[in-house]
């Protein structure tokens, strides 16, 4: 194991009805906010009208920033900035999905820099301060309630970059099971996979003796498989949506990563799908990380049998420990197709003739590698798409 410094201080506040302290919990940071939502769906589930009376009752002044879409844009993010400038606005919240909250965050860095904030994401400057975020979250997969990761869109390019840092953690997030039964069944399923993925992305590591971890993942994803088959079935199952939505948050906030190096190469991949086909974050990771598994489980075959026979339940009577590793990859496969996802680039809707410009913008022109577990040049890269077809 190595060592470790782990710290996450964002309060959670969850269970049902959590969202009705959100007037108080505000109020002790600010009396004057910005509201960030996106495209409606907060008002079509009443969260809305709930949110808005609670900060009436406990007198906390609001400016809205709404219409914020799935992969978010940088545009809105600079609207926010200038909207907390113009209105000396010190706090932001932020009610929906993972696209909401990383729009928050982005604001919240980019209101005390002088540059443009696009700076931090393409690592011309570094965050040095930003303002407190709230978060009311909606829709469990990205773990941005309690992550200090925001990942955002610039149109010029169509390119997606994230930043992390301590000081977007949330000071605190919201978190009502019950706000998530009005998902849509897709929706639901690509919040699984990205669940799934940031869990198998701290899974596939090259740091030994790090048992507690490997077993805490293991438990995680098979909550995740356990409960989602649930929720697709009978979307208003609190149970198993209140396992998911704990498990998006655990599988995110860095307590999986204490002691062991992540990979990350899958994640890196997919950004370029979704930034430049518009398509879920989770649907793409779907496509990924198969196709990833496939190209690197000679790297370490026994870490991919202990996969498959702690997560998938495959038997250790199978001929080799080749055919194991590979029926764990098939069965994570499969898993995603059962639960709606597509799982090759066709399925998803990918422009094949962009995999060689996809590769590039991954590795930047071919200079760097991307991934730990195994460390992906430009043309691993295109072969991981290539088998992803
Ligand atoms: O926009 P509205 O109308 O709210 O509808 C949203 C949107 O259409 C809808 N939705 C959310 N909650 C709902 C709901 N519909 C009905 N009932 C509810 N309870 O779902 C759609 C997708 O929302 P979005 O916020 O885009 O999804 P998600 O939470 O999956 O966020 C995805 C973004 O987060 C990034 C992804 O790359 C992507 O851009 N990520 C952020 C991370 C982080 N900050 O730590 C880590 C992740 O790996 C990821 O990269
Ligand atoms: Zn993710």
């Amino acid at each position: 194991m190595k060592n470790f410094v782990f710290k996450n201080a964002t309060e959670i506040i969850f269970g049902k009805n959590s969202e009705r302290f959100i007037g108080s919990k505000v109020k002790k940071y600010a009396d004057k906010i910005l509201f960030c939502y996106g495209g409606g769906s907060i008002k079509k589930s009443g969260l809305y009208d709930r949110v808005v009376d609670s900060l009436k009752e406990n007198e906390v002044e609001f400016i809205e920033l709404s219409g914020i879409k799935p992969n978010p844009r940088l545009e809105p993010v600079r609207e926010g900035i200038k909207l907390c400038r113009e209105n000396n606005i010190k706090f932001v919240l932020s009610v929906g999905g993972g696209s909401a909250a990383d729009t928050a965050k982005a604001i919240a860095v980019g209101v005390p820099y002088e540059g443009d904030v696009w700076d931090f994401f393409i690592g011309k400057a570094k965050v040095k301060e930003a303002l407190p975020i709230g978060v009311i979250i909606t829709l469990p997969a990205t773990g941005t309630e309690s992550s200090n990761n925001s990942v955002i869109m610039n149109e010029e390019g169509w390119l997606k970059k994230g930043i992390a840092t301590g000081y977007i953690r949330p000071t605190f997030s919201i978190m009502n099971p019950e706000l998530t039964f009005t998902l849509p069944a897709y929706q639901t399923a690509c919040g699984a996979a990205d669940i799934m993925a940031h869990i198998m992305e701290r899974y596939f590591t090259n740091i030994k003796n790090v048992d507690l971890t490997d077993r805490l993942c293991e438990a995680a994803m098979k909550t995740i498989i356990n409960n989602v088959e649930i929720v697709l079935k009978d979307p208003e199952n609190y149970d198993a949506r209140a396992e998911i939505m704990w498990t998006g948050t655990i599988a995110h906030n860095d307590l999986l990563s204490t002691g062991r190096i992540g990979d990350w190469a899958s994640h890196q991949i997919e950004h370029e799908l979704s930034g430049q086909n518009d398509i879920a974050h989770g649907a793409g990771l779907a496509i990924i990380f198969p196709a990833w598994m496939k190209y690197v489980y000679t790297h370490d075959i026994n870490r991919f049998v202990q996969f498959a026979v702690r997560v998938w339940n495959v038997e250790l009577a199978y001929t080799s420990y080749e055919d194991i590793a590979l029926e764990g990859i098939k069965k994570t496969k499969e898993f995603f197709q059962k639960i709606g996802l597509p799982v090759t680039l066709k399925e998803g809707n990918i422009d094949e003739s962009k995999i060689e410009e996809m590769a590039d913008k991954c590795t930047n022109n071919g200079t760097q590698r991307v991934g730990q577990f195994v460390k992906l040049n430009k043309e691993d890269v295109i072969n991981i798409l290539n088998l992803a077809k």
